[in-house]
């Protein structure tokens, strides 16, 4: 998949308005921010203009792929 414009504009800070990292956003789902909503609350991303509403939905799909992973490995430790 090609990236398109905002993940091109937008490396590393998924929210210029707030300064949002992506590690921000994956760091408020492992700590329990498990909708949109909740993910914008804990680091106020796309509160401002908007304008990286897109890139955040893409980045918190991946966040919760890369949290039930993580979950799912833990589980599997604590069955041994
Ligand atoms: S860039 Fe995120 S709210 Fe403006």
């Amino acid at each position: 998949m090609e990236p398109d414009f905002n993940s091109l504009m937008r490396p590393h800070k998924i929210c210029l308005c707030r300064s949002v990292t992506r590690e921000q956003i994956i760091a408020a789902v492992r700590a329990g921010a498990r909708s949109l909503p909740a993910v914008q609350q804990a680091t106020l991303a796309a509160t401002g203009c908007g304008t990286c509403f897109p890139r955040l939905y893409e980045v918190f799909e991946e966040a919760m792929r890369i949290v039930a992973d993580e979950e799912a490995g833990q589980r599997r430790l604590e069955q041994l």
